[in-house]
C-alpha cells in the first residue's frame, strides 16, 4: 500500500517526462545556441516539450489530488505538484546540459543519468518549494524505492516509445 502511495506521489513526474518526449519538437530551448563549441542543451529539448510536459504533469498532479489529496489543499496543493512536474523536467535539463558538456551528442546513452535525472529533479524542485510536505512524504526508504524502481520502468515505457516511433533510440 505504501509503495502504490510512492508511485502515486512520484506519478506527475513520470507523466511530464514521458508526455514532453510525445509533445516535444519545434523551438530548442537554446534556440541553437552554442557555448563552447557545443549545444547548451541540444536539440533535443524543446520549448513544446517543457510546456506540454509541465501541464501534462499538473494536470495528473491533480487528478490524482482529487481523488487521495497526497499534495495537500489549495497552494499548497498546487505547488508541490508543479514542484514535481517542472522539477522532472528541470532535471533532464540540468542532466542534457550536463551531457552536452562532457561531449556526448543529442540522444547518445548515458546510462543511469538518463533514468533518474527527471527523479533527481523532481525531489530537488519539491525540497526547494515544500520541505516539509517533502520530509514528511519523501522518507529515505521511499526515495530509495522510487531510484531503484524507475530504471526499469523508464526502460520499459522507453522501449515502448521507441517501438512507437516516438523515440529514435530505446533508451
Ligand atoms: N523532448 C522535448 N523537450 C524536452 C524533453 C524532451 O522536446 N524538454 C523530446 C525531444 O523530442 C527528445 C525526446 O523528447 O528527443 C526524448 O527526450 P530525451 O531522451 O530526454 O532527449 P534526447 O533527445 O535523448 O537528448 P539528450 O541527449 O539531451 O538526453
Ligand atoms: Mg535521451
Amino acid at each position: 500500500m505504501e509503495l502504490i502511495k510512492a508511485i502515486l506521489l512520484i506519478f506527475p513526474a513520470y507523466v511530464a517526462n514521458a508526455s514532453a518526449v510525445v509533445i516535444g519538437g519545434g523551438k530548442p530551448i537554446d534556440f541553437g545556441k552554442t557555448w563552447g563549441g557545443k549545444p547548451i542543451f541540444g536539440k533535443g529539448k524543446t520549448w513544446r516539450g517543457l510546456i506540454g510536459g509541465c501541464l501534462c504533469g499538473i494536470a495528473t498532479g491533480c487528478l490524482i489530488n482529487y481523488f487521495t489529496s497526497y499534495f495537500g489543499n489549495g497552494i499548497e496543493a498546487f505547488t508541490v505538484i508543479f514542484a514535481l512536474s517542472f522539477g522532472a523536467l528541470a532535471g533532464d535539463l540540468i542532466k542534457s546540459f550536463i551531457k552536452r558538456r562532457i561531449g556526448k551528442k543529442r540522444g547518445e546513452k548515458w546510462i543511469i543519468a538518463d533514468q533518474i535525472d527527471f527523479l533527481l529533479g523532481a525531489f530537488l524542485f519539491t525540497y526547494i518549494l515544500n520541505k516539509n510536505w517533502f520530509l514528511t512524504n519523501f522518507k529515505l526508504h521511499i526515495i530509495i524505492f522510487l531510484l531503484i524502481i524507475t530504471p526499469a520502468i523508464h526502460l520499459a515505457t522507453n522501449i515502448i516509445a521507441y517501438l512507437l516511433k516516438l523515440k529514435k533510440v530505446p533508451w
